[in-house]
């Protein structure tokens, strides 16, 4: 059965204790997730987004036991990902002349993977719908974070439905966030918004400005994800402006990837002298190869320096490096500064290589990095700690 939001929303949804994985292998789900869909029933009734298609069938059977599907007067598909339109197949086959509310862009996203003509109704923002004594208003949020991205707001009892936007991969029984651990729920929220929102930062800055301009009153923001912000949920909204503002704390990561440990020894003696040059900034060091990478992306995320290093191997990186330095690009991060160091026998590609590809990725490269040979023994050693201190002094700008 579901949940009781308000006396006219219910949510329909289903929490996954078990993913550990989204988006293929791509995204770690520590905490799994939820795939948050919600029926408001006024004297019309309308079913926000389904849930991700292995439980298509639980959900269908689940529903029917809440209402009896032929009272579902229209069905708002707010985005097309799998992960919540992935149930429509299953529920609009025993209710086929439902309408489908969505964006011109969810139009190709659904049929594109669906390949059915639903009863689809395109609507743009300010579309209205009414239910009743409930008015829902539709407002596009394109790229936040596909093109066929929509918000829904309720009327009433002044809800936004925002879909991906404010999410988290998160799962909870309680639904809300006043019953969930506090430092859990702000992780996720801050690994959810710089894995899949980073790059598209400025549209969400001129988007929730939009949202603010339209004067609505919110009073609850129910997300696809994780879960719904009911008290203050203004807060999501200004970490949101913050975390889209050329985001960092005051941290430097350092990533490394290493062989034979001479390129781990190189990492450890830099953040020694970092530290050392500045004993109030946060050091981290994670192992490209043997940390999730989308923790390590939100360390980036959260960062105002990144050091990238690696030994050379056939002339260039090692391959957790490579992965590293792709995402890096992929999110577009802006206002960070870098540097690379590695280990080599012979060649000593790495660190070059490395710094084209941070320079590509954005990052303001500050020198042209560090290598060092073999295994580092106590002189080169002390060598690499006075290069993390004339770094500590230099990052401190
Ligand atoms: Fe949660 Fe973009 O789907």
């Amino acid at each position: 059965m579901g949940k009781k939001i308000t006396d006219k929303v219910t949510w329909v949804g289903k929490v996954d204790w078990e993913l550990r994985k989204f988006h293929g292998d791509e995204y770690s789900t520590h905490r799994g997730s939820s795939y948050n869909a919600y029926l408001i029933r006024d004297k019309k009734t309308a079913l926000i987004d389904t849930v991700w298609k292995p439980y298509d069938k639980e959900f269908v059977a689940k529903l029917k036991e809440e209402i009896d599907l032929k009272d579902i007067d229209y069905i708002i598909a707010c985005h097309g990902e799998v992960d919540h339109s992935g149930s429509l197949s299953e529920l609009i086959r025993e209710i086929p002349e439902v309408p489908v509310y969505c964006t011109a862009n969810a139009v190709k996203s659904l049929k594109g993977q669906y390949h059915e003509d639903w009863n689809f109704v395109t609507v743009k923002t300010g579309a209205t719908l009414e239910l009743g004594d409930t008015v829902l208003t539709f407002i596009e949020a394109s790229m936040l974070h596909w093109p066929d991205t929509m918000f829904t707001y309720m009327s009433g009892d002044n809800i936004l439905f925002s879909n991906d936007g404010f999410g988290q991969h998160y799962a909870s029984e309680t639904l809300f966030n006043d019953s969930v651990d506090q430092g859990e729920l702000e992780y996720e929220a801050i690994k959810y918004y710089a894995n899949i929102l980073t790059p598209f930062s400025q549209i969400a800055t001129r988007k929730i400005n939009q949202l603010l301009g339209l004067n609505l009153k919110i009073d609850m923001i129910c997300p696809s994800h994780g879960v719904i912000w009911k008290n203050n949920p203004n807060q999501i909204v200004e970490k949101y402006l913050k975390w889209a503002d050329n985001y960092q704390e005051n941290q430097i990561t350092i990533i490394y990837d290493t062989m034979w440990n001479a390129t781990r020894r190189m990492a450890e003696a830099i953040a020694e002298g970092i530290e050392a040059a500045d004993p109030n900034v946060t050091v981290k060091l994670f192992s490209a190869s043997k940390t999730d990478k989308t923790d390590i992306m939100t360390e980036v995320f959260r960062s105002r320096a990144v050091l990238v290093g690696s030994p050379t191997v056939n002339g260039g990186y090692l391959y957790a490096i490579a992965g590293i330095l792709e995402l890096m690009h992929g999110l577009k991060f802006k206002n960070k500064k870098a540097a690379a160091f590695g280990s080599y026998g012979w060649s000593g590609e790495a660190v070059k290589r490395i710094n084209e590809e941070l320079q590509k990725a954005g990052f303001d490269v500050v020198d042209d990095g560090i290598r060092s040979t073999w295994l580092p023994d106590s002189d080169e050693t002390g060598r690499l700690i006075e290069y993390g201190k004339q770094l500590g002094e230099k990052l401190k700008s």
